[in-house]
């Protein structure tokens, strides 16, 4: 490491929250004062009898559990802070000689008035103190023993930087299959390795009930729905064998058929008496997740062609007036996308507004919604099936066209999956 008078990089320990182990005690006042890495550990060396291996024993555990925050000094700036975010950490060695480039999982956002950095293959989370530090951000060629080596050391050591020809490595295959965002929302979702909170902690509690369902443009008459399938039940698990996805062309789906699709696969079967919490034909997080349906309606026997919602609790469709332009091109993307020439009879969008299941859910609100709607798929899949209506999945929606068709901010009613009927 180049380094030089003022210029001279030294880490810092700092002690954060209460309590320290007994073998600590005596270190305490280093800790809290914020100690140089090196000293810390000689002073816990230097202590009698056999507490100097407890002491540096105790000073990892409370590193992994991220009750120690390290802070790189260059002179006298601050530049970075970094802490353990799970006990899996390990240490990373940093290799000197060795070029480091930003790993392409790395981020940095704004918390409060501190850039935070983490990473879903990083067990630390690293706030940049100094404008100097972002330019660490695009690594830099160790070997070259550049004055900025403390900064790529500091980085690399967090898991934030990667080695640049580490592309041969062992289980590379696996993680090109993974790009930035998935990796992200599959880590930040799910327990342990960050320092995201998950679960029911409603946060947004104190501000009331949750979310008030945003302000629908419908206008008309409700259309009833259908409401049994009028035909013995079908066996579930002949229906589940029987289930295939089905992309016919010019088919029409009547409207009672919708009906009785919708009955079952649904509707509201329940409401809380305080009214927060419903229970529906499919599960949601909490009582709270219920997914409203869509209905872009093509060929309907008896139904005027256009944008519905679905009332679950009063089962009926309300019309939705939206720019029907893009009605028609979600139809047409729904149809290209299950390689049709023409639309299907009808798609179905299932959307929601999040801050309802936020108002409980930390971290994971989202994921739980995509968990919902693969309960609600499958249950109109296995209703369509049984009600000889043929059903199909699609990949992906388009936001902005859902936006369109119904006057919704996308932000505020979320479309997240879409099926096909006829
Ligand atoms: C999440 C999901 C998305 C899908 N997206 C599409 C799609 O965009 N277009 C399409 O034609 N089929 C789509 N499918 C249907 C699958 O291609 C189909 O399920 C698969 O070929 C197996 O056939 P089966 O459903 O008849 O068993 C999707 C299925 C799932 C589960």
């Amino acid at each position: 490491m180049a380094s030089s008078g003022a210029e001279c990089p030294s880490i810092h320990a700092r002690l954060v929250g209460k309590r320290v182990p007994p073998a600590l005690e005596s270190l305490e006042d280093a800790l809290r004062a914020g100690v140089d890495e090196t000293r810390l550990a000689s002073m816990a060396r230097e202590l009698p009898g056999g507490d100097g291996a407890l002491a540096l024993a105790a000073m990892l555990e409370l590193k992994s559990r991220g009750r120690i925050e390290e802070s790189l000094w260059i002179g006298d700036v601050e530049h970075a802070r970094r802490r353990v975010t799970s006990p899996a950490f390990r240490p990373t060695p940093f290799r000197a000689g060795v070029a480091y480039e930003l790993s392409r999982f790395a981020y940095v956002r704004r918390e409060g008035a501190e850039l935070v950095m983490e990473s879903p293959e990083s067990h630390w989370n690293v706030r940049l103190l100094s404008s100097r530090a972002t330019t660490w951000l695009g690594g830099v060629d160790a070997a070259a023993e550049s004055v900025e080596a403390p900064g790529t050391c500091f980085l690399a050591e967090a898991g934030m930087l990667t080695e640049s020809d580490a592309g041969s490595a062992e289980g590379e295959t696996a993680r090109s299959a993974w790009e930035f965002h998935d990796r992200l929302f599959h880590w930040r979702s799910r327990r342990d390795g960050h320092s995201g909170t998950l679960g029911g902690t409603y946060r947004f509690a104190e501000a009331g009930d949750p979310a008030p369902l945003p302000e629908r443009r419908e206008q008309g008459e409700a259309v009833p729905l259908a409401r049994l399938s009028g035909r013995p039940g079908a066996d579930l698990f002949a229906v589940m064998d029987a289930r295939r996805s089905v992309r016919p062309e010019n088919e029409t789906v009547s409207l009672s058929r919708l009906g009785e699709i919708l009955y079952h696969a649904a509707r509201e079967t329940e409401t809380a008496v305080d009214g927060t919490t419903r229970r529906m034909t499919y599960p949601t997080p909490g009582g709270l997740g219920a997914l409203d349906v869509y209905v872009a309606a093509e060929r309907c026997d008896g139904l005027t062609p256009g944008m519905y919602r679905y009332d679950a609790s009063a089962h009926v469709l309300q019309r939705v007036h939206g720019d029907s332009e893009y009605v028609d091109a979600l139809l047409d993307a729904a149809g290209r996308g299950q390689g049709r020439e023409t639309r299907p009879a009808m798609l179905l969008t299932l959307a929601i507004p999040l801050a309802r299941v936020a108002w409980k859910y930390e971290g994971i609100a989202y994921s739980l919604v995509l968990k919902t709607a693969g309960c609600l798929l499958q249950n109109i899949a296995l209703a369509a099936t049984a009600l000889d209506v043929a059903s199909c999945n699609l990949g992906t929606g388009n936001n902005i066209h859902f936006a369109r068709a119904t006057r919704l901010p996308d932000h505020v009613v979320s479309p997240v999956a879409e099926i096909t009927l006829g």
